[in-house]
C-alpha cells in the first residue's frame, strides 16, 4: 500500500490536508507526521518548510512533494540526492498572483486610492486618466507565475518586459532580457518592478541600492517572491530619497514581520502577510496525487526541482 505522510504545518493544517488526500486516494494510507513521527514509514511526503527531523524520521522516502512553488524552505543538505523533490506548478496560485500584481500596479499609478480619500469628504472629482505607456512594467522571473503576471498586465495594456536567468525567445509583445548582462537594460525600463523570482544564491539581495538606482524615476516595487530578494534598508532609502514612490510587499526576511520593522509604519510601503498566492488545498492535492500516480507508474513527473538551480 502507498503511504503518504503530511508535514505542512500545524496539526490542524496537516489534518485538513490529510482529509483531502484521503478523499482523493481512499486506498492509500495517509498519516500526519505530527501524530506518527517515525513509527510509520511512508513512501512519499507532502511538505511545506519541513523540519529536518522529518528526514531523520523518514529516511526511506521515495519522493517529496512541496505544496508551494518556492522550495527555499527545504534544507536540501538533509535530503539524499537520490530522493527527488517536486514542487507544485501553478495549481491556482498564478492567477492569484497576477491579481495581486494588478493591485500593486493600481497602487503605483494611484488609479483608485485617491477616491477612498475623496469619498470621506463627499468629493466628486474625476482625476486625470492613466497613460499606460508611462507605466512600463518589468517582471523578474518567467516561470508559470511570471508568465501569468506578464500576460495579464499585457492584456491590460501595460508595456511589459521580463527578465530571466538564461536566454530564450521573446514571448510575443514582451521584451525579454536575460542573465546578468541583460539586467541593467531591463531595470532601466521597468518603472514598476515586479519580483516573482525563486530565491537562490544568485537572486538573494538582487533588489538593492545599485539595482534600485537603475529603475526609472518615480518607480515602484512589488515583491511577491521572497523577502531576502530585497535589501530592506536600500528600498527604504530609495523611497525616502524620492527616487521611488513606494512599494507593495507580501514577503519579508522574517515572517511574521517584526513589530518594530520600519516597513509597518512607512507611509509609502504597503504590506500584506504573505498572501499573494496561497496554496489552494483541493487543486494542489489533486496535482500532487496525479504526480504520485505518474511516479508510481514510472511515467515522467513534471515539477522536479533541480538542486543546482533550486527551482
Ligand atoms: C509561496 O510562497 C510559495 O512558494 O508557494
Amino acid at each position: 500500500m502507498t503511504t503518504l505522510i503530511i508535514a505542512v504545518g500545524s496539526p490542524e493544517s496537516n489534518q485538513r490536508w490529510a482529509t483531502v488526500f484521503s478523499q482523493l486516494a481512499p486506498d492509500w494510507q495517509i498519516v500526519c507526521w505530527d501524530k506518527v513521527g517515525s513509527t510509520v514509514k511512508a513512501d512519499f511526503a507532502v511538505v511545506w518548510r519541513p523540519s529536518t527531523q522529518l528526514f531523520q524520521d523518514q529516511p526511506q522516502l521515495r519522493a517529496i512533494f512541496n505544496v508551494g512553488a518556492g522550495v527555499d524552505g527545504i534544507d536540501f543538505t538533509q535530503v539524499p540526492e537520490t530522493v527527488p523533490v517536486y514542487r507544485v506548478e501553478d495549481a491556482g496560485m498564478a492567477v492569484q498572483m497576477a491579481e495581486y500584481a494588478v493591485h500593486g500596479v493600481s497602487l503605483a499609478t494611484q488609479r483608485f486610492a485617491p477616491y477612498a480619500e475623496q469619498q470621506q469628504h463627499k468629493n466628486w472629482k474625476q482625476r486625470d486618466p492613466i497613460y499606460r505607456h508611462e507605466w512600463p512594467v518589468g517582471v523578474m522571473g518567467y516561470g508559470q507565475i511570471g508568465q501569468k503576471v506578464a500576460q495579464v498586465l499585457q492584456l491590460l495594456g501595460y508595456p511589459v518586459s521580463v527578465w530571466v536567468r538564461s536566454d530564450r525567445p521573446s514571448p510575443e509583445g514582451i521584451d525579454l532580457f536575460s542573465g546578468p548582462q541583460g539586467l541593467s537594460d531591463f531595470l532601466e525600463q521597468s518603472r514598476i518592478l515586479i519580483n516573482v523570482l525563486p530565491l537562490t544564491e544568485e537572486t538573494r539581495g538582487i533588489i538593492n541600492k545599485a539595482s534600485l538606482a537603475q529603475l526609472p524615476a518615480q518607480g515602484f516595487v512589488i515583491n511577491m517572491a521572497r523577502g531576502p530578494h530585497i535589501v530592506d534598508e536600500d528600498l527604504i532609502e530609495a523611497i525616502d530619497s524620492g527616487h521611488l514612490t513606494g512599494a507593495l510587499l507580501d514577503v519579508f526576511h522574517v515572517e511574521p514581520l517584526a513589530q518594530d520593522h520600519p516597513f509597518w509604519s512607512h507611509p509609502a510601503i504597503h504590506i500584506t502577510p504573505h498572501i499573494s498566492g496561497v496554496s489552494l488545498r483541493e487543486p494542489t492535492a489533486q496535482q500532487i496525487h496525479s504526480k504520485i500516480k505518474a511516479f508510481l507508474q514510472s511515467e515522467p513527473v513534471s515539477g522536479l526541482v533541480e538542486r543546482d538551480r533550486m527551482y
